[in-house]
């Protein structure tokens, strides 16, 4: 199968009532998109993939509304954070609806709905009037896509066509907020921030650690793994314990460059600034998995905003603790 790669949304409304799979721009990062109401394209996006059929997919909608037809037993801080926060890279698990196929919420009882703030996606959900199950579009495990030549790299021969929207504007995957007894809580740290969901809802709780917990198998410890194994620490320290390798490097900003020369550098934002960071973190270890270096050495940013995320993700791509 040919990969073709363009902005055609009606193309792409067509391939996916057919049942066949398209990768789709958001402002997070780009996704494998089949529809959510086709048991079989569904199962497809496991198959490419390679993703274990434990692990459920978040639905794309593109409208707030959308929710009560999806999802029941909605609580009122669910309509609130959609309602301040969509389209937006927020993802919200509640108790599913029927029509919601057991293939894509891997037989749990819940679902996970997120409507995606990028133009040409949105335009894309009003054609196909269904909606977008859709995991990050790269093999299990590694590093997210943002851009469509990412997602090209690694599935082409496998999916007939990619929507491209430019790179991500957001660069780390949706935030996941679920609802539990006793109040609304976090899943996975991502593209908006805890700060911004604390303004709505005040007493969210955080349970974004436990790896073998299965509301969040997204938080798999083998996730986000670069092939060259990634070390992450004081970087000064980490040169000279690796000394005599060829070495990449990952740094936050400018200020944080060495004076030792290394084989490949990556700055995530010469000026500092977290945002920027989180736009070109996944690029960046793209880049550094490609440059032929035996080990990435890198370090955590600042603790805030964004930043919690970025730092989450280098954690669970780093070889060691
Ligand atoms: O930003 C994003 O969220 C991107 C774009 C494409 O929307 N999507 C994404 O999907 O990151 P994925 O499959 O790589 O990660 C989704 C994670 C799952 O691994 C799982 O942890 C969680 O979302 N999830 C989905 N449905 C869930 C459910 N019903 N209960 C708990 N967690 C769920
Ligand atoms: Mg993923």
């Amino acid at each position: 199968m040919e990969t073709q790669i363009g902005n055609d949304s009606e193309y792409a409304a067509s391939l996916l009532r057919q049942g066949q799979l398209v990768a789709i721009p958001t402002e997070t990062v780009y996704g494998l998109a089949a529809n959510a109401l086709m048991p079989s394209a569904v199962l497809d996006i496991f198959r490419v993939k390679g993703r274990p059929a434990f692990d459920p997919l978040i639905v794309h909608v593109d409208n707030p509304d959308r929710i009560s037809e999806y999802a029941t037993h909605i609580p009122d801080e669910a309509w609130a954070l959609a309602e301040r926060f969509w389209p937006g890279p927020l993802t919200l698990v509640l108790q599913k609806a029927t029509c919601i196929p057991d293939e894509v919420s891997s037989g749990l009882d819940t679902v996970g709905l997120r409507m995606p703030d990028h133009p040409i996606t949105l335009e894309l959900l009003k054609r196909t009037g269904f909606p977008l199950a859709a995991p990050s579009a790269n093999p299990f495990g590694y590093i997210s896509p943002t851009t469509a030549q990412h997602v090209h790299d690694q599935l082409q021969g496998k999916i007939p066509y990619i929507l491209d929207g430019g790179p991500c504007r957001v660069g780390v995957e949706s935030t996941i907020v679920g609802f539990e007894k006793d109040g609304p809580v976090i899943y996975r740290l991502g593209g908006l921030t805890v700060e911004d969901i604390r303004s709505v809802v005040p007493a969210v709780g955080m349970r974004v650690n436990a790896s073998s917990d299965p509301r969040a198998p997204g938080m798999l410890k083998s996730h986000y793994a670069p092939r060259i194994p990634l070390f992450l620490g004081d970087v000064e320290s980490l040169l000279s314990e690796h000394a005599g390798k060829r070495i990449g490097m990952l740094v936050f900003s400018d200020r944080h460059v060495s004076a030792t020369p290394v084989e490949a550098l990556q700055v995530l934002s010469p000026s500092g600034d977290v945002n920027e960071a989180a736009g070109r973190l996944f690029s960046a270890m793209r880049v550094l998995d490609n440059s032929g270096v035996d080990v990435v050495l890198a370090e955590t940013v600042p603790d805030e905003g964004l930043g919690k995320a970025i730092n989450d993700r280098l954690r669970r791509a780093a070889h060691c603790e």
